[in-house]
């Protein structure tokens, strides 16, 4: 990337990921557990969260910055009433460096087949659609909602025909969980306009009781399906990229994996992320974020603003899942790291 700033560990600043919402119709047993967040779970009053004037007015500060691709998170973020409306704001963000900003979205796909036509007319170039198990009984499990699959697979046939591609699927392995939906997903994906990728579980939050014996490491899962669906392994397509690529030896497209636990990619990592209030996070697993909302709403300058984040990012450290073990272990007793749904993913 072209970063016109660096951070101290000489990563440019390339994406910015904005969660528009705190909020989630899923309960994710590995990210929003509904013995956490139940009905009694405080949630962001309205007030606290950045309209969608003020998100457009730091993501267009970042862009200047060097930022060339912005994905909207949650959450759900499809559950933010008129984010058609924020999506035709932010389109209009013009790069310095002329080439197109990368518009992007990470979705549960729930509401997604009547939504697709109306994200692609606001000018959202594409979507990530999260997908745990093609087995309805496994998928309801996991998103312990009782969520059919069938709509999920819908919404990504809406997203394909409005043109919101190329569409990724993510999947998260939890082990005893979906492992045993590895093959189902990448046979029923291989071929298909859709590019599956596998997540490991990650300690995210503090709330999923994460556990190392929990997670299936990527090489398993590469491993599970070359045995019967040849890999081979691919290029990246940029640098910094999360997920490791792996072509089918036959030429039937791809698979990517996200290691996050056994292969950190912290080395070149250039994402900034903004919370659903306002804070900006120099990493997923941050304890503590930098009040840009503050700044907004003492009517700070854009200048100040700007002089505001070259200081935060140059100064930025993080690389949280190359030291993961010191810091898990450090965590039982130390401050809590704020929770997925909250800073998006
Ligand atoms: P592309 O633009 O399609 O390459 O998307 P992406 O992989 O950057 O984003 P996506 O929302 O699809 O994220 C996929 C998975 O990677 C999610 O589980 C994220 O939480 C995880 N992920 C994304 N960025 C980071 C990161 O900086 N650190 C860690 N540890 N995980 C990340
Ligand atoms: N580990 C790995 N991935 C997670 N996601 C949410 N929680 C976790 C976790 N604990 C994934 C979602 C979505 C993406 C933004 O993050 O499934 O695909
Ligand atoms: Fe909701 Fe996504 Fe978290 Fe599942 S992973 S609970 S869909 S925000
Ligand atoms: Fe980036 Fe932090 Fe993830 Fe490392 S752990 S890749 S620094 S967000």
């Amino acid at each position: 990337p072209t970063g016109l700033l660096s951070d101290a560990l000489a990563r440019p600043l390339h994406d910015l990921r904005i969660s528009i919402t705190d909020r989630c119709n899923f309960r994710c047993v590995y990210c929003m557990p509904k013995e956490v967040f139940d009905k009694d779970y405080a949630y962001l009053p309205h007030r606290d969260l950045l309209t969608f004037e003020e998100i457009t007015r730091v993501a267009r500060l970042f862009v200047a910055h060097g930022v060339e691709k912005i994905r909207l998170t949650g959450g759900e973020p499809l559950l933010r009433k008129d984010v058609e409306r924020l999506i035709a704001m932010l389109r209009t963000i013009e790069t310095p460096s002329g080439r197109p900003l990368d518009l992007t979205l990470t979705t549960n796909g729930s509401l997604l087949a009547r939504k697709a036509r109306a994200l692609k007319d606001a000018g959202l170039d594409r979507v990530t659609v999260s997908l745990d198990s093609l087995d309805d009984a496994t998928f309801k499990r996991m998103n312990d909602v009782d969520f059919p699959v069938s709509t999920v697979l819908d919404g990504l046939d809406a997203a394909h025909a409005a043109g919101l591609g190329p569409i990724k699927v993510n999947m998260v392995v939890k082990r005893g969980w979906n492992d045993g939906e590895i093959l189902p997903m990448a046979r029923h994906f291989k071929g298909s306009p859709f590019i599956l990728r596998f997540i490991e579980y990650m300690d995210v939050g503090a709330s999923n009781g994460w556990k190392m014996d929990e997670v299936v490491p990527s090489g398993e899962v590469v491993r599970i399906i070359s045995a019967e669906l040849p890999l081979v392994p691919a290029d990246p397509n940029y640098s910094g990229e999360t997920a490791q690529r792996w072509r089918y030896a036959d030429g039937s497209g791809e698979v990517g994996v996200i290691s996050s636990v056994t292969q950190a990619f912290c080395a070149d990592c250039t994402r900034a992320r903004l919370s659903t209030e306002g804070k900006l996070y120099t990493c997923l697993f941050a304890t503590s974020g930098h009040d840009l909302r503050a700044l907004l709403r003492e009517g700070r300058s854009d200048a100040e603003m700007s002089a505001a984040i070259t200081h935060l990012w140059r100064a930025r450290t993080d690389r949280y899942s190359e030291t993961r073990t010191i810091n898990t272990e450090g965590l039982a007793t130390g401050a809590r790291k704020v929770e997925m749904s909250y800073i998006g993913g």
